[in-house]
């Protein structure tokens, strides 16, 4: 599949290119993000950020997993991507000071709008969300985006351990509305 690009008002979400590693390496310095997402490891270096670029490509090439870097005022601010291997994933990161800014629904709310564009040909019918139990700014992010909360349980992913660590998960459907729906953990 050829990457293509989302736009919003303030964003410009496109395939992560050569040219984005050293923002990736500078990005994944923090150990938040190490915290939260397993295959972020420290010492995160410039061949692991041109490993995940290759990686992203890949994703493309078969379809699988599309990432698209998240572009604000020319600056690559993080990350999100749908992964369609299993039950059509969303997944996303933000560099540090780029954070609260609400730029990440902004981004959430221009993939589902391609994922259940009922003219896309490769529309799906529901996308889930999951994140590490206690994750509050990802639970933040997907509520305010629409999705219901389904609870808590081992995760789908396996950690760098192997682990299925604890998690709590949401969904939402092509047809339901983008309104926060009740239920979801707060701080
Ligand atoms: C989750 C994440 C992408 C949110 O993106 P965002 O664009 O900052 O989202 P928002 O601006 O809507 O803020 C979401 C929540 O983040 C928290 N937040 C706000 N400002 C923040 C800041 N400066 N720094 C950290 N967290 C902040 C708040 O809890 C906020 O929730 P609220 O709006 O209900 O108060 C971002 O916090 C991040 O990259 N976190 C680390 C990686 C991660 O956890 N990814 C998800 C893995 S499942």
């Amino acid at each position: 599949m050829h990457p293509f690009e989302l736009r919003t008002e303030r964003l410009v979400l496109s395939a992560p290119m050569l040219g984005d590693a050293e923002a990736i390496r500078e990005h994944c310095q923090d150990p938040v993000l190490s915290r939260y997402i397993p295959a972020i490891t420290q010492p995160y270096t410039l061949e692991k950020a041109h490993e995940f670029i290759a990686f992203t490509e890949q994703g493309w090439a078969s379809g699988e997993e599309l990432t698209w870097g998240i572009r604000a005022r020319g600056e690559f601010v993080g990350v999100i991507s749908l992964r369609r291997v299993t039950a059509d994933d969303i997944g996303f990161w933000l560099g540090a000071k780029h954070r609260g800014h609400g730029y990440m629904p902004e981004a959430v709310h221009a993939v589902l709008d391609w994922a259940f564009d009922p003219a896309n040909p490769l529309r799906v019918g529901s996308v889930g969300w999951e994140c590490l139990t206690g994750n509050l700014a990802s639970a933040s992010v997907a509520r305010k985006c629409g999705f219901t909360f389904e609870g808590e349980g081992s995760g789908r992913r396996p950690d760098a351990s192997g682990e299925h660590p604890l998690s709590w998960r949401g969904r939402i459907g092509a047809g339901d509305s983008r309104d926060p729906k009740p239920g979801w953990p707060r701080a």
